[in-house]
């Protein structure tokens, strides 16, 4: 595969999800994955040290030497996480980005939130392309993600899933994993996903909401069952949308 200096225009992503760890080279022009992605099985214990050991496995593969982006699916600042909602509490206080430059010899490296990495690329390349104004992206999964981005500029770090809405944190009322696992119908939670996203209309005004997550594949279930006033469309990048967006970190510094 293709290192950093073969061209300006490519960049490297990694997704890093609880079943697997993911990565790609992208090609910034288009968005497009460049060749095949790898994927290796999320360590268990997902441990830093372990995250960070299959991290450089998966960029090893590719043989990539230049700077590199990494999703993780809390609060990320200046590298260090900051926040364990879904993961091992051993997480927080720790210098993801130097745990994982460490493993790969001193090599570039740039951490950022899951959703953050989503809805960069959503924006840049998918369901939000050619969107002015402000754009919400919110992935439905084990929890709820958010990116916020203005005009294209991210607002790191953002934490939408944790609102309280009407008594109860927005994740815990509307995650897809909430759906699995009181056995909902898409009606049923698509009542709380609207609540939800009013609260959030509500506080931000959007332009516009991008719905991400697995359950987005299956958007025309559910989305035209809401009822809230700003326009939702599905996120159009499925799988590599964490890729590419830790890969347009990786290629200029939009976390701060
Ligand atoms: C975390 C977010 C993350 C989201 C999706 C939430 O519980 O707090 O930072 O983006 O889950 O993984």
């Amino acid at each position: 595969m293709t290192g950093s200096t073969e061209s300006p225009h490519r960049s490297f992503g990694i997704d890093v999800g609880g079943s697997g760890i993911k990565g790609g080279v992208v090609d910034l022009d288009t968005g497009a994955l460049v060749g095949d992605r790898y994927k290796l099985p999320t360590p268990s214990p997902a441990t830093p040290a372990a995250v960070a050991k299959t991290v450089a496995e998966v960029v090893r593969h590719f043989d990539w030497t230049g700077p590199l982006g990494v999703t993780y699916p809390g609060v990320v600042v200046d590298g260090v996480v900051r926040t364990a909602a879904n993961v091992d509490d051993s997480w927080i206080g720790v210098n993801a980005q130097e745990a994982i430059a460490a493993e790969l010899g001193g090599q570039p490296v740039v951490v950022l939130n899951d959703a953050d990495a989503a809805g960069l690329a959503e924006e840049r390349y998918g369901a939000g392309r050619d969107k002015t104004g402000l754009v919400v992206l919110l992935t439905f999964g084990t929890g709820i993600g958010s990116a916020v981005i203005h005009n294209g500029k991210l607002l790191p770090n953002t934490e939408l899933g944790h609102l309280e809405v009407d008594g109860k944190e927005a994740e815990h009322r509307a995650a897809a994993s909430v759906k699995e696992r009181k056995g909902w119908s898409m009606k049923k939670w698509a009542k709380q996903v609207t609540k939800v996203l009013v609260a959030i209309e509500n506080a931000l005004c959007p332009d516009l909401i991008v719905a991400g997550g697995g359950i987005s594949r299956k958007a025309d279930q559910w989305v035209p069952l809401l009822d809230n006033r700003t326009p939702v469309v599905a996120a159009t990048l499925q799988n590599s949308a964490g890729i590419v967006g830790a890969a347009m970190a990786a290629a200029a510094d939009v976390t701060r």
